[in-house]
């Protein structure tokens, strides 16, 4: 497309939606929208809507769904560019003509594309040949289906340089057309000639929002293929390919064209870290998983995570779901990403930041505990108010006056990041009510007793599911005991088959049968009297990883929730 996107915006703007539909089809006023029987399907009742504030319709019956561009495209059947030359007319304002120069990238854009397209087929034939048949089970052997496999379009780079070459001369490709897409290096060495830049690697395909490949991540075999020679440095496990015409990596998040897809059928988008974890959860159903390309999140990703997801009907929020490692370095990346996402939040536009246990990542947990495991941590993804509560409050004691003053301060300060003033300041009156709710219920106790959870050791991934599941369970019920009217039932059905959590279990329930309206210190309490300190820092350490406990951000509701998920009763 060679119109500015800046003069599609600023049409957009100028023409108001329902002017542009209201000759076609005809709209009734509903409140701050219009309504009408939908164009586009065989509807008797309304269920077509025209909002001039977003820009956008939507038929709820068909999910049609478009702007005033997408509306005549649609309604008119015409293309991009005849649909914007019409709006144009209408608006007086004309097109801009192409330039020279963008006609030529345009053409140079094209051409390497196909390029990519070529070498892409080609890395995906060499990993199905009989000679590479080890590299293509390292591939099954780590769970992928070739289906997945093909889906992705992975492929393999063989050491050999001149094998592509040659492939990609017979398909009409010269060496500086190689060079520009980032398949070659010039050597650095004088008279040194140009060399495959990905060798003896498999290849990820990096596609743009259409699904054209314009870059690949490639990693290294592991050792029980290729096993280290002696003296040899250790190679970085992916290499991507540098900057090209056709890819800045910042701004594009690999799998985006399916998560678009899958996002607008209503899968939740999940944000992982690697290649591996996309695909393993594409696999798993969470067709919706995306990945930044070995960096953090960039500005251009998150709002491409929240151009991806539709307005949603019923909360109205878009919420990607942000997966971290359990561990510290997973707590500073959430708090890095925390940190680029607050300047941009909308009313509307928000995050979810979910936990996985230590040192696994999400193709990893699917492995060991399949999908299950993985729904129940995207089940218990804390939202992003939460999220900054615990980054500030985390490992820090608000007895004192300058505690507490000191808070105060780096609430305030976390919120002054946030660009819209409607919601910075809704973001300060949930966070001060936070305090205020912390210290009204004793709060340094709460600390001392639920802050436990911060220090101990997170439990054992490879402990089964099971136990991990009454482990979340007791900790809702430990944390929330007010949920105890509607958990008892569940509780008592869970099948727990460590017999010391079993007796936890048949304690925290006496307990609560006797005493009802035990609140959470005093559950605490007699937890501790009856020789359960140590078992508790342990169930303590499962609340924080599910985001069961308050501190990190639970409430009664949610415990709930989370606990009907742990033991699959939802
Ligand atoms: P990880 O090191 O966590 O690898 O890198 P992984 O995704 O678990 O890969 P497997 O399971 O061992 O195959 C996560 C992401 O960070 C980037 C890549 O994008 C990778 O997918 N990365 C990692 C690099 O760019 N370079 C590296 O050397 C390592
Ligand atoms: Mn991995």
């Amino acid at each position: 497309m060679l119109v500015p996107k800046s003069f599609i915006d600023d049409l957009r703007s100028r023409l108001r939606l329902s002017d542009i539909i209201a000759p076609r089809v005809k709209l009734t006023r509903a409140g701050r929208e219009f309504k009408a029987c939908c164009p586009f399907h065989n509807e008797k009742s309304a269920s077509f809507y025209v909002n001039d504030e977003k820009g956008f319709f939507h038929c709820f019956g068909c999910g049609a769904h478009g702007d005033q561009i997408g509306f005549l495209m649609r309604h008119q059947n015409l293309g991009f560019m005849d649909a914007v030359e019409i709006l144009a007319g209408q608006a007086g304002m004309p097109v801009p003509k192409p330039s020279v120069q963008d006609v030529e990238r345009s053409r140079t854009r094209d051409r390497l594309i196909t390029l990519m397209d070529t070498a892409t087929k080609w890395y995906a034939q060499q990993l199905f040949l009989t000679a590479n048949k080890e590299i293509l089970s390292y591939l099954t052997g780590r769970g992928l289906t070739v289906e997945t496999i093909e889906a992705f379009r992975l492929g393999y780079a063989p050491p050999d340089s001149a094998q592509l070459a040659n492939a990609m001369k017979q398909a009409g490709y010269t060496v500086p057309e190689l060079i520009e897409a980032g398949l070659f290096k010039q050597s650095t060495r004088d008279g040194g000639s140009p060399f495959a830049f990905f060798r003896d690697r498999v290849m990820f395909p990096v596609t743009d929002r259409r699904g054209q490949t314009i870059a690949f991540g490639a990693r290294v075999l592991p050792e029980h293929i290729r096993p280290l020679k002696a003296g040899d440095q250790k190679p970085p496990k992916y290499i991507n390919s540098g900057e090209t015409p056709l890819f800045q990596k910042g701004q594009i998040l690999y799998n985006e064209s399916h998560a678009r897809t899958a996002a607008a059928k209503g899968q939740p988008v999940i944000v992982c870290e690697g290649y591996a974890d996309v695909i393993a959860l594409w696999q798993a159903g969470f067709t919706g998983a995306v990945a930044p390309l070995g960096t953090a999140l960039t500005e251009a990703q998150i709002t491409s995570l929240w151009s991806m997801i539709p307005e949603a009907d019923d909360t109205g929020v878009r919420e990607p779901v942000l997966c971290f490692d359990g561990d510290a370095a997973g707590q500073r990346a959430a708090t890095r990403a925390m940190d680029r996402i607050l300047p941009q939040l909308q009313a509307g536009r928000s995050a979810r930041v979910a936990f996985l246990p230590d040192g696994m990542d999400p193709d990893d947990l699917i492995r060991a505990k399949g999908r299950e495991a993985f729904e129940a941590v995207i089940a218990t993804a804390i939202p992003m108010v939460d999220m900054i509560w615990r980054t500030l409050t985390d490992g820090r004691n608000f007895d004192t006056p300058e505690g507490k003053a000191g808070l105060q301060k780096s609430i305030k300060d976390t919120c002054a990041k946030i660009a819209d003033l409607a919601v910075q300041k809704a973001y300060m009156a949930a966070l001060r009510d936070k305090v205020f709710k912390a210290q009204s219920s004793n709060f340094a106790g709460k600390q001392k007793a639920r802050g436990a959870a911060s220090v101990v050791r997170l439990p054992d991934p490879k402990s089964n599911g099971r136990n991990t599941r009454a482990r979340v369970a007791l900790a809702a019920i430990l944390c929330f005991p007010e949920i105890f009217h509607e958990a008892e039932d569940i509780l008592g059905r869970l099948t727990i088959d460590d017999p010391r959590l079993d007796t936890m279990r048949q304690t925290i329930l006496a307990a609560l049968s006797e005493e009802p309206e035990t609140d959470h210190e005093a559950l605490m309490n007699i937890m501790n009297q009856k020789g359960f300190s140590e078992d508790l820092q342990d169930i303590m350490a499962a609340a924080r990883l599910h985001g069961t406990s308050e501190k990190s951000g639970g409430n009664a509701q949610n415990a709930l929730a989370g606990l009907r998920e742990a033991v699959g009763a939802a």
